[in-house]
């Protein structure tokens, strides 16, 4: 292969950079108008008044739209797993359609005015007053009341293998802690924008997203319409890490906004905003339990958890799934529960459940190794599984000890004095931690073509998403090499509902879902070429076999003899040739829904597949305030087949910057009185910039996984995992102290 693997730059790069490349809000309409939303200020109960005087009086004002004048909307679809599309509602409810309130900051009014900041402005002088009842929004006080979680053809929610409570109690060494991590919040570089209009019953939209079907199929369902009638183009996202992948209120309420008014509309949410009205990472309670023997041989696992879900809404995380996979225990017991609370629903956010999951089941296992007296490496190679450990099924490929050795040999750790609190320089104390990193990997159906022209180029169209990982790059090089043609030959239209359905940006799924379906849609469209040369006349390749043909330098030739694509094409006067992969009628559609969701279920019932990876983290704390900064990192990866060297290692670094924010910054203060988010802004929720990031070292085995198309097994989610873990196991080392609960601020050092 010629360009899979390298580090190509992104195709993308320089309109990003030079500001070319337009997001959702930067599309410019004549006649644009501007919403703003007004939030309930309380967590449940009922509107009894709204009073929309002095705003619909101001300058500029156009409408001021209420459940009070609202046109009507179709109730959100009841989720359902089998009908994808149903999942794409963030919440159940019909925003301005109802006058209950279920969450504070629940959109209770839309202002659309001439300007932004007249929206803003009069969405200040509503005045609304509220009969409230009580509500449930303290987390870490309803506990109590969690149920056990439902398991999903997506997340499994409990799992037993043996006596894990009756080991545990019988082990020579036993841990049984309590873990606590925070809610956090989306906060891409890009806060959730739309800009729709209506065109007659069609509706268009500019809108940074994860799914661009989803929002179609979403708001058709919601404004009565056949989803032809709505487009959604999405060419660049601003980053998103799930919180762009369900349909939120505002991306509705423009839609709404834009019908009301008769003009194309722009809602650009506030980081405010965006803290009210799209969900955020469920806080968590876990218990983890471990029993041992005196060589550390695992004899009991316990792993189980509390999360949150709105309740109208919220995603439920597979928080202990990596206790299902990473150690070999004897026994193991998973099991997670969840309650509803009166708060807006929650959302995936890299990483659901495994970010948080492999915290506590990664303190937990370095705890274990200081009780053991054995080096944290060492305990996990005695624990390391030859088939996944809960139910004997087969690993389609795992690096995982070599992850570790490697990163061991780079890092420097077998130096370490493993006595914590034995390493000073001046105030600082430093410490070195270490921890797993996993994430399983996924893929789903994938629609797409593509067309060969005469003049040698080749055009691939697919509505996947580029929120900034380099997507398209990697498809043209993945398409490149199977066709044989220049890089610079392919072009990736990606983004957009008019074009095929193809995947989610989500799950870490989307390239190695791609890849499936482009190079099946090559080899299509390499046989119809070699069909059309052989019966071609005058073709050189008449009459030849495909197998005495090979593809390279843009044709198809048998030795010197053949010709180039643009040559056989013309020869055979055709401007153009394209496969598709996919149905394009509704029936065909649901056939291969069926056909893909058995062999999705066949694969996993014969297949653990995953990327992992070992994380290691030199942290340095200020003996005297408490203050951990991160010196150093290194994450070695076993991520099967590296597409682009460069965008990979991006994806990995991202991840683990992430996972430095949720280990010692970032946490949603949920007023516990009235559930109101009290710290919704970035000068007082605190996300990892430059200086807090030191030069982050990331590795790859590049090994391919035999059963994922080309072997690409996904990154986007795996760089997270693990990395709260190994903050404090180093913050242990350098400290002492044991900190069991997210994020790891100062005050808890003390
Ligand atoms: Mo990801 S949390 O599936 O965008």
């Amino acid at each position: 292969m010629r360009y899979v693997g390298q580090p190509i730059d992104r195709l993308d790069g320089v309109a990003k950079t030079t500001g070319a490349a337009r997001f959702s809000a930067e599309y410019p309409y004549p006649n644009l108008a501007y919403a703003a939303l007004v939030h309930a200020t309380i967590a449940r109960g009922r509107i009894t008044r709204i009073d929309t005087g002095t705003a619909r009086k101001t300058p500029g004002v156009l409408a001021v739209i209420t459940h009070g004048n609202a046109p009507e909307m179709k109730p959100a679809p009841k989720p359902n797993q089998f009908d994808m599309s149903t999942l794409a509602a963030a919440t159940s409810v019909n925003y301005l359609n109802t006058d209950e309130v279920y969450w504070n900051g629940q959109p209770v009014a839309v202002v659309v005015a001439e300007t932004l900041d007249v929206a803003r402005e009069a969405a200040y002088l509503i005045e609304v007053e509220y009969a409230e009842y009580p509500a449930a929004v303290d987390f870490a006080a309803e506990e109590g009341n969690a149920r056990p979680q439902k398991s999903t053809m997506l997340s499994e929610a409990d799992g037993r293998k043996g006596d894990a409570e009756a080991a545990l109690a019988d082990a020579p060494f036993a841990l049984d802690l309590r873990y606590t991590t925070a809610q956090v919040n989306h906060n891409a570089i890009e806060p959730h924008s739309t800009t729709a209009y209506w065109d007659g019953d069609h509706l268009i939209l500019h809108e940074g997203s994860q799914n661009v079907a989803w929002v179609r199929d979403h708001l058709a369902i919601r404004f009565d319409l056949p989803k032809q009638n709505v487009r959604v183009i999405s060419p660049f996202v601003g980053g998103a890490f799930g919180g762009k992948s369900f349909v939120w209120p505002g991306t509705v309420l423009t839609a709404l906004a834009a019908k009301v008014t008769g003009r194309p509309v722009r809602m650009m949410l506030t980081r405010e905003g965006v803290f009210r009205t799209v969900g955020g990472r469920t806080p968590s309670i876990q218990r983890v339990a471990i029993g041992a023997q005196l060589d550390g041989s695992m004899t009991a696992l316990i792993h189980t958890s509390v999360c949150q879900v709105g309740r109208t809404g919220g995603w439920s995380e597979q928080v202990t799934s990596v206790s299902r996979h990473l150690y070999d225990a004897a026994n193991i017991q998973v099991q997670q529960n969840l309650v509803g609370m009166d708060l807006l629903a929650n959302t995936i956010m890299r990483a659901p459940g495994e970010s948080i999951g492999s915290f506590a089941l990664e303190a937990t296992v370095d705890e274990l190794a200081y009780e053991l007296g054995l080096d944290p490496i060492e305990l996990r190679a005695r624990n390391e599984p030859a088939r996944n450990p809960l139910d004997g099924k087969a690993f389609s490929h795992r690096l995982l000890m070599e992850c570790f050795e490697e990163g061991a040999k780079e890092f420097g750790w077998a130096g370490r004095p493993q006595e914590p609190g034995s390493m000073r320089d001046g105030r600082w104390l430093i410490g070195m931690g270490v921890a797993a990193a996993y994430h399983p990997a996924w893929r789903f159906p994938a629609n797409l073509t593509v067309r060969l022209s005469d003049d040698g180029t080749v055009l691939i169209r697919c509505g996947l998403h580029e929120m900034g990982m380099g997507s398209a790059t990697a498809v043209s090089q993945i398409a490149a090499d199977a066709l044989c043609v220049p890089m610079a030959a392919v072009t990736v239209a990606y983004g957009d509902t008019a074009l095929p359905d193809t995947t989610t940006a989500g799950a870490s799924s989307q390239t190695a879902s791609v890849t499936a379906s482009l190079l099946a849609a090559c080899a299509k469209l390499d046989r119809a070429v070699f069909t059309l040369a052989r019966k071609t006349p005058g073709s050189p390749l008449r009459g030849l076999r495909r197998a005495d043909v090979t593809a390279r330098d843009g044709g198809l030739y048998n030795g010197s003899r053949g010709e180039s694509y643009h040559d056989i094409l013309r020869r055979a006067g055709r401007a153009s040739v394209e496969a598709r992969v996919g149905a394009d009628t509704r029936l065909g559609e649901i056939a291969d829904q069926v056909r893909s969701m058995s062999k999705f279920l066949l694969d996993r019932r014969r297949w653990v597949k995953a990327a992992c990876g070992a994380q290691f983290c030199e942290v340095l704390v200020d003996s005297d305030t408490g203050e951990t900064r991160i010196s150093r990192w290194l994450g070695v990866f076993d991520v099967g087949r590296v597409v682009n060297a460069k965008t990979a290692a991006s994806q990995l670094r991202g991840g683990i910057v992430m996972g430095i924010g949720l280990a010692l910054t970032e946490e949603t203060l949920v007023d516990p009185r009235n559930g109101r988010i009290v710290n919704a802004s970035l000068s007082e929720y605190h996300v990892p910039v430059h200086a807090d990031i030191p030069v982050i070292d990331v590795r790859y085995l590049d090994d391919p996984d035999p059963t994922m198309p080309l072997g690409v097994v996904g990154i986007g989610e795996v760089g997270v995992t693990g990395v709260a873990g190994a903050v404090a196991n180093a913050v242990f080392h350098a400290t002492g102290k044991r900190i069991r609960d997210l994020p790891i601020t100062l005050d808890k050092l003390l």
